[in-house]
């Protein structure tokens, strides 16, 4: 079929660059997680007890087995597990904060069995050879959207089925106020529950290549280093690297459950609105007591390229008149 010409517009949006061109683009990380999953053959892979379920879940469905893994205070594995014929490792690169871990330890113990989890690292590049897995919505607009890099050879990309995205609800968020289309939003987040594995869509795609990555790196950057300075001293999980990288979010460690509780609602008193990295962890049995007291009491603080100096500071002295320091 010839290129229309003419006709009305589509939604306009500057021409960008593919963070990923190398990549195979998917309609969730979930299901770039599957078609790997079963491009490998694989049949058990190793997972953290400190996950969304959304990644047991897809290992389930595409009949591969899980074992679980337990993390150290710096989320690192406590101990390497030996693999067997047909096992992988998965390793989430927690918040974007663990580049070094992967490259210094993991990747040279592991090699080819490792699949890294980029899904809270966006801007983590992949390693060569290495198995990587994003999921962009969590940085930026966009209701949708994996990516697989290095994925196994074979035929089966051209084979994916294309998807279509829905964007009611970011474009509802341009018209008015957040709590408004909240609704809209966790129905595309149980769409995607449901989706097939399938190609990335047009649409979340060319949004995302129509993205300002350095300014969105600069502004992650400035907004990460602010609560740093005012809060690494009331942080009791200590994982920020040297060098300052553009993370999900700043990960506030609280002491107890309950301090947690009252400071993610004192913030959403104030319409600062705090996710739980993971509820299903409190709820799980299996889980050690360090995962379960992370998922009640690690409180991620948006940094986001939304923010600028003056929320950053108002979002500061929420949290500090609330643990009552000056
Ligand atoms: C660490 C991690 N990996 C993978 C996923 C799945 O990503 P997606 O929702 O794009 O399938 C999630 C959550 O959704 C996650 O938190």
């Amino acid at each position: 079929m010839p290129d229309a010409i003419g006709g009305y517009f589509e939604l306009e949006l500057r021409k960008g660059y593919c963070l990923y061109p190398h990549a195979s683009g998917f309609n969730s990380a979930r299901s770039a997680l599957k078609a790997l999953l079963s491009g490998l053959g694989a049949q058990r892979l190793h997972l953290p007890y400190f996950i969304c379920h959304a990644v047991p879940d897809a290992a389930n469905a595409v009949g591969v087995d899980v074992a679980r893994y337990a993390l150290d205070s710096n989320l690192q594995l406590k101990q390497l597990p030996d693999l067997q014929a047909g096992e992988y490792l998965l390793y989430v690169n927690y918040l974007g904060l663990k580049d070094r871990y992967i490259v210094e330890a993991l990747a040279p113990h592991y090699g080819d069995r490792l699949i890294i989890d980029n899904s809270q690292a966006l801007f983590s590049k992949p390693l060569a050879n290495i198995k990587t897995l994003y999921s962009p919505r969590k940085f930026v607009g966009v209701p949708d959207g994996g990516w697989l890099a290095n994925p196994p050879e074979g035929e089966w990309q051209s084979l994916l089925p294309p998807s279509t995205s829905d964007l009611s609800a970011l474009l509802g968020r341009l018209e008015g106020e957040p709590e408004a289309h909240y609704p809209a939003f966790q129905h595309v987040e149980s769409a995607l529950e449901l989706a097939p594995v399938a190609a990335m869509s047009n649409s979340t795609q060319r949004v995302l290549d129509s993205l300002d990555y350095p300014w969105i790196i600069a502004r992650r950057l400035a907004n990460m280093a602010a609560l740093s300075r005012a809060l690494d001293a009331r942080n009791a999980l200590d994982i920020l690297p040297d060098t300052p990288t553009p993370a999900l979010c700043y990960p506030l460690l609280l002491d107890t459950p309950s301090q947690a509780h009252s400071l993610r609602k004192r913030l959403q008193n104030d319409r600062i609105f705090i996710p739980c990295y993971w509820q299903e962890v409190i709820s799980d049995p299996q889980a050690p007591d360090f995962e379960r007291h992370l998922a009640s009491c690690l409180l991620p603080l948006p940094i986001d390229q939304r923010y600028d100096a003056t929320h950053i500071d108002r979002l500061a002295r929420q949290v500090n008149a609330h643990l009552n320091l000056p």
